[in-house]
């Protein structure tokens, strides 16, 4: 069975608004370089490593649709629709809500006072939902989708305000492999980290790799997709067994985002 991801084309993409310290609309995305730089990365995906590739139409006025990760988060046939914390990006929650629907999906919204930006804030690794708070997602929706899927959430405090969601700094692999850049968590964060995953299985990153969004990779089977790397994080995934791919996503990287930030897992 292929792994089946959502994607958004960047028709309406561009730098709008600044909600996060990258994003600066003195400095804009150039559009059809970042059209290429998608389709690099939605080619990569289909045709190289045979995932089935779901589109949802890009609406206009919300150009940061294209960083699908923040819809939902998924368990079996349930998505919970993100309630987003920056008001730009509030419209897309309906949007989102409705894709979901059409697709046959239970459709699951959370209370309005609750922060909570989905598989950017929310990823799995073995039966624990990790979940990173403070930039983007309120702490109480950790428990309470805990409580709504019946799974353990386990919170994890993001301190580095470049590292804004979970998905920039900590990406669980196939096999509980996870890679991440422990000076975006807080001490006790990194404690829960080292204590729930063992020492041959922790990929750690150095700064300069954080930096072009090493962490924000997609993982299907041993294959891992990044934004352009370095070669010496290639040589540690390799040495787990691991294929490296690379490709540039400069112009995402002015929003703030790089390849896992354009994918939702279905
Ligand atoms: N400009 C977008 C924002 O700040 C980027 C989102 C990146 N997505 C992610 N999953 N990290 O919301």
């Amino acid at each position: 069975m292929s792994a089946k991801i959502l994607m958004c084309p960047p028709d309406y993409y561009e730098i709008k608004y600044e909600i996060n310290p990258w994003m600066n609309v003195e400095i804009q995305s150039e559009q059809s370089l970042a059209k290429k730089q998608w389709a690099n990365l939605y080619n990569l995906l289909k045709n190289d490593l045979n995932v089935d590739i779901k589109l949802i139409e890009p609406k206009k006025d919300v150009p940061d649709m294209v960083f699908t990760a923040n819809a939902a988060v998924m368990h079996g046939n349930k998505a919970v629709i993100s309630k987003f914390k920056p008001p730009q990006r509030q419209p897309e929650e309906k949007y989102f809500a409705e894709w979901f629907e059409q697709q046959g999906y239970e459709v699951i919204t959370l209370k309005d006072d609750m922060a909570f930006e989905g598989a950017g804030d929310a990823l799995y690794l073995g039966n624990i939902l990790y979940s990173g708070y403070v930039p983007r997602t309120d702490i109480s929706s950790h428990s309470y989708i805990s409580d709504l899927l019946k799974i353990p959430v386990v919170s994890l405090e993001l301190v580095n305000s470049s590292f804004y969601h979970l998905d920039t700094c900590f990406c669980p692999l196939k096999d509980d492999y996870l890679i991440y850049y422990p000076p975006a968590f807080d001490e006790y964060a990194n404690r829960i980290i080292e204590t729930n995953v063992p020492a041959e299985k922790r990929i750690i990153v150095n700064e300069e790799e954080a930096a072009s969004f090493t962490c924000n990779a997609v993982n299907v089977d041993n294959a891992v997709v990044t934004n352009l790397t370095s070669k010496r994080f290639g040589k540690l995934l390799a040495e787990k067994g691991f294929k490296h791919y690379e490709t540039d996503l400069s112009e995402f990287m002015k929003a703030g985002g790089a390849a896992k930030c354009l994918t939702l897992k279905l």
